[in-house]
C-alpha cells in the first residue's frame, strides 16, 4: 500500500498533468479496467461474465458491498429496492416549480439533493452518522431515482403521474411509470425489459470518471451521500460524458437527414469539424468491452421487436469505415458504450433527453459504492493544485486611471 502519510507530508512540488490523464487520484477496490486489453471487472468479476448471468440490481448489490450476494442477501436486497419506489407526496409539488421545458437532468439533480431532505436522518454530513445509515440511503437512492426520473418525463409530457408496481422487477417498474399510461404493450416486453436492464448493468461503475471523480470530490468535503451523487448527476449531463448517448443518436438523424451514408461525415470528423460521437475513450485504447456487449445486444433487440431502423445501418457502416481508416485506427478510436447504448434506447422508445438520465440511473450503485470507498477511508478533504498561468503582482489601478 501507498504509504498516504508520507506523501501528504512532502510540499512544495506540484505536478501538472492536465485532465488527470495519468493521475491517481485515490486508491478503490471496485472496479478494474485495464484500457491496454480492453478489461473491465466489477470487483473482479470480468463485465462479460456478469452481463451473462446477473442483473442490475445484483450487480449493484456486487459494486456496493464487494461481494457477490447469497440467495436469502439478494432477496432481501431486491426485495427493499422494489418496495422503496414511492417518493413522499410532498415531493409531487416540487414537479410544479419546474419549467415545462426544463431537461430531466435539471430536475434529476435538484430533486435527488431535495430527497435527502426527506429523510434527514440519512443526510446529516456528520461521517460518521451516514455511515452509519449508509444502507437505507443506498437503497433509497437506487430505488427512487427511477421514479424521479419517470416522473420528470410525465410532466415533460404533461401526463399524470403513474404510480410504482412493488411486484414489478426493477426496469419493469421504470417503463411502467414511464409508459403504461396511455396503455402501451410493448413496454413491458421481455427483450425491452432485459435490454434496459444491460444498459443499467453496463453503467453500474466505471471507476474515476468525470462524474464518479466529482461524487468523490464533494463527498471529500463531508457532503452527504444525497448530495454527492446530486453533483454526480450535474457532471454527467456534458456532452464528452453522459450526455455523449444521446449526441450519436442525433448525429446518426443529421447523417440520415442529409442523405449522406456517413462518408461525408468520417471525413469532416478527420478535419476536425465535427467528433464521431461514441468514439473514443479517455482510457479504452483497444477496444470499450461494453460497446462489445451492447452492439451484439442492439442485434437480438432489433431482431426480437422486428425493428428496421436506418439509424442502425448507419451506425454499423460508421464503425466499418472507422476501422478501416489510419485517423481512427492511429488514435486508438473505438466504439464506446454510448454508441450502441443511445440506439436501442432510441429503438425502445425512450425520448433522446432521457438518455443520459437513463445513464444516471445505472451509474448510481457506482457513485454510491465510490462515496463508501472514500467515506470510510476517512480521506482528507480533496483540494488539486494548479499551475498559475495570470499576471505577476501589479499594483492596482484606481478607476480615473483606468
Ligand atoms: N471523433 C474524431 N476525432 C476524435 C474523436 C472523435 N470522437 N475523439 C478523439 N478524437 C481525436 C482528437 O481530435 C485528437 O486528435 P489529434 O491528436 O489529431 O489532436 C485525438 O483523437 C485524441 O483526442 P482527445 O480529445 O485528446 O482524447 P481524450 O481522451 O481527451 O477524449 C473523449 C476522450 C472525450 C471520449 C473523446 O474521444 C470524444 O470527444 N469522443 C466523443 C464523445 C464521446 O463519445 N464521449 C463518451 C465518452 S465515454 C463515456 O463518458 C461513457
Amino acid at each position: 500500500a501507498i504509504d498516504t502519510r508520507k506523501l501528504r507530508a512532502q510540499s512544495g512540488v506540484v505536478t501538472y498533468d492536465e485532465g488527470y490523464g495519468n493521475t491517481g487520484s485515490c486508491e478503490s477496490k471496485i472496479t478494474f479496467i485495464d484500457g491496454e486489453k480492453g478489461i473491465l471487472r466489477y470487483r473482479g468479476y470480468p463485465i462479460e461474465e456478469i452481463a451473462e448471468n446477473s442483473n442490475f440490481v445484483e450487480a449493484a448489490y456486487l459494486t456496493i458491498y464487494g461481494e457477490l450476494p447469497k440467495a436469502d442477501e439478494l432477496r432481501n436486497y431486491s426485495r427493499r429496492i422494489l418496495r422503496g419506489a414511492s417518493i413522499h407526496e410532498g415531493m409531487k409539488n416540487l414537479f410544479n416549480g419546474f419549467p415545462t421545458n426544463a431537461h430531466p437532468m435539471v430536475i434529476l439533480s435538484a430533486l435527488l439533493n431535495t430527497l435527502g431532505s426527506y429523510y434527514p436522518e440519512l443526510a446529516t454530513n456528520d461521517r460518521q452518522k451516514d455511515l452509519d445509515n449508509f444502507d437505507d440511503a443506498a437503497a433509497t437512492l437506487i430505488s427512487k431515482v427511477r421514479t424521479v426520473a419517470a416522473m420528470s418525463y410525465r410532466m415533460k409530457h404533461g401526463l399524470p403521474f403513474i404510480y410504482p408496481k412493488p411486484k414489478l422487477s426493477y426496469c419493469a417498474n421504470f417503463l411502467h411509470m414511464m409508459f403504461s399510461e396511455p396503455y402501451n404493450d410493448y413496454v413491458l416486453h421481455d427483450d425491452v425489459v432485459n435490454a434496459l436492464d444491460l444498459i443499467f448493468l453496463l453503467h453500474a461503475d466505471h471507476e474515476q470518471n468525470c462524474s464518479t471523480s466529482t461524487v468523490r470530490m464533494v463527498a471529500s468535503g463531508g457532503a452527504n451521500l444525497f448530495a454527492s451523487v446530486s453533483a454526480g448527476v450535474c457532471a454527467l449531463w456534458g456532452p464528452l460524458h453522459g450526455g455523449a448517448n444521446m449526441a450519436v443518436v442525433k448525429m446518426l438523424q443529421d447523417i440520415h437527414a442529409s442523405g449522406d451514408d456517413g462518408t461525408d461525415f468520417i471525413e469532416k470528423a478527420k478535419t476536425g469539424e465535427t467528433r464521431l460521437m461514441g468514439f473514443g475513450h479517455r482510457v479504452y485504447k483497444n477496444y470499450d468491452p461494453r460497446a462489445k456487449i451492447l452492439g451484439e445486444a442492439a442485434e437480438r433487440v432489433f431482431a426480437a421487436l422486428n425493428i428496421n431502423d436506418p439509424l442502425l445501418d448507419i451506425a454499423r457502416r460508421l464503425e466499418t469505415k472507422a476501422r478501416e481508416d489510419d485517423y481512427f485506427v492511429s488514435r486508438n478510436l473505438y466504439p464506446n458504450v454510448d454508441f450502441y447504448s443511445g440506439i436501442i434506447l432510441q429503438a425502445i422508445g425512450l425520448p433522446l433527453d432521457m438518455f443520459t438520465v437513463i445513464f444516471a440511473i445505472g451509474r448510481m450503485p457506482g457513485w454510491i459504492a465510490n462515496w463508501k470507498e472514500l467515506a470510510e477511508s476517512g480521506a482528507r478533504i480533496h483540494r488539486p493544485r494548479q499551475i498559475y498561468q495570470g499576471s505577476t503582482q501589479r499594483p492596482y489601478v484606481k478607476m480615473e486611471a483606468r
